[in-house]
């Protein structure tokens, strides 16, 4: 199957990229101080160089006291960082490239002696101590507006330096996601309870996004099913729920939903074939970015397992076949491009020969 489907430009009102593949965001700790440094610009340059047609950054943190949860992961607030990532957004521009900063807070992940401030515990929709001690702030309604206000100012921030839009982190079970899922949300005010209550947050915060940036700034929202600490969690059972959920996200305005799966060809429900991606795009009508073990053949969680594990290059014909089907607009690839930040540009060339299998061992020595 011809690969041109992967390297057709996109276009989304003022949003133009030049192919559909998107750099998934991981987090690479390696800002330390929080700011990006020259590093960081070549490492993100290098894919943008290779045919990468927009970037999502590592997830880097906005600007409230516990929205970080791992040590030299980049801030996306104060002067140097944002000077920093100004650096990364030219040299991405500068080959032809897209680039949008992933913001995140992680919520109650955080634990007490994490930096900035190591006496801040993690911040969370419900409280927890551990031998007396709080270990997870549960957050009141001020707590609530200050992330909603780091998170529009991260926005702001991302426009003035000249990104080409967000994306907001409300995966895999860090502070947004905290909220939407019932095992970590057991508030009874108007944040907790019901499905369309625990999204509240979630809603209010893209609101606030919008409000901070004006229209035509691209919105890209990154959910998942999938939490960390309870990898078969499931938010929504069916099509209808599924729906449901994604509304008032969409009309609080989303652009762009970004759908973390592990496995990119998995139906999501049974009786169709479509998977996440497929059933958001026909659901809310937006476009959206598939994810999950493109162009290898093991998926991501093994390697945290098992640490010799070698995840070779696969074959793309399942991916070409659903994109070619316009199940989705945009495909993310996270490992393959860690591992090889010529991925695309070897895909494009029909050099499959030449890409490189990714291991933990690479995972730690690349650049
Ligand atoms: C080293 C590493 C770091 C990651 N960090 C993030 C992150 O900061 N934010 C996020 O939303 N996902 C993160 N992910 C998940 C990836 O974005 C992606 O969804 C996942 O790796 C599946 O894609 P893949 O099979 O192509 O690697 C990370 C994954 C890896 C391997």
């Amino acid at each position: 199957m011809p690969v041109k489907a992967l390297f057709k430009p996109f276009r989304l009102g003022a949003l133009e990229l030049p192919t559909r593949v998107v750099m998934a965001p991981m987090t690479r700790s390696f800002s330390p101080g929080g700011v990006p440094d020259s590093k960081v610009v070549e490492y993100y340059r290098r894919r943008a160089a290779a045919g990468v047609g927009l970037i999502i950054t590592e997830g880097t943190t906005v600007g409230h006291k516990a929205s970080n949860g791992y040590p030299n992961v980049p801030h996306f607030y104060g002067e140097a960082a944002l000077a920093g990532w100004k650096k990364v957004v030219d040299a991405v521009h500068a080959e032809g490239g897209k680039i949008v900063p992933q913001l995140w807070h992680v919520g109650s992940v955080r634990r007490i002696g994490t930096e900035p401030d190591a006496s801040v515990p993690g911040y969370g929709p419900t409280e927890k101590l551990k031998d007396g001690q709080v270990v997870v702030h549960g957050m009141t309604k001020d707590d609530i507006q200050d992330v909603i206000a780091a998170f529009a100012q991260a926005a702001r921030d991302a426009q003035s330096i000249g990104m080409d839009g967000v994306e907001i982190h409300g995966a895999h079970g860090y502070l947004v996601d905290q909220f939407f899922w019932e095992g970590s949300n057991q508030r009874t005010d108007e944040y907790g309870g019901s499905l369309a209550n625990r999204s509240r947050f979630a809603i209010e915060l893209v609101e606030a996004v919008r409000a901070a940036v004006g229209e035509g700034f691209p919105i890209i929202f990154r959910f998942s099913q999938w939490k960390q600490q309870d990898y078969t969690a499931r938010l929504v059972q069916t099509p209808q729920a599924l729906g449901e959920f994604l509304k008032p996200l969409s009309d609080a305005g989303v652009d762009i939903f970004h759908c973390s799966t592990r496995r990119f060809w998995e139906p999501e429900f049974d009786g169709s074939q479509l998977n996440l991606a497929g059933w958001t795009r026909q659901l809310t009508g937006k476009p959206t970015i598939t994810v999950g073990s493109v162009g290898l053949d093991g998926e991501f969680l093994q390697f945290m397992v098992n640490t010799d594990k070698i995840a070779q290059p696969a074959s793309l014909e399942k991916l070409l076949e659903r994109l070619n089907n316009d199940e989705f607009d945009l495909v993310a690839v996270g490992r393959a491009l860690l591992v090889d930040p010529d991925w695309a540009q070897k895909v494009r060339d029909g050099r499959e020969q030449d890409i490189l299998p990714f291991s933990r061992e690479a995972l730690m020595t690349l650049v």
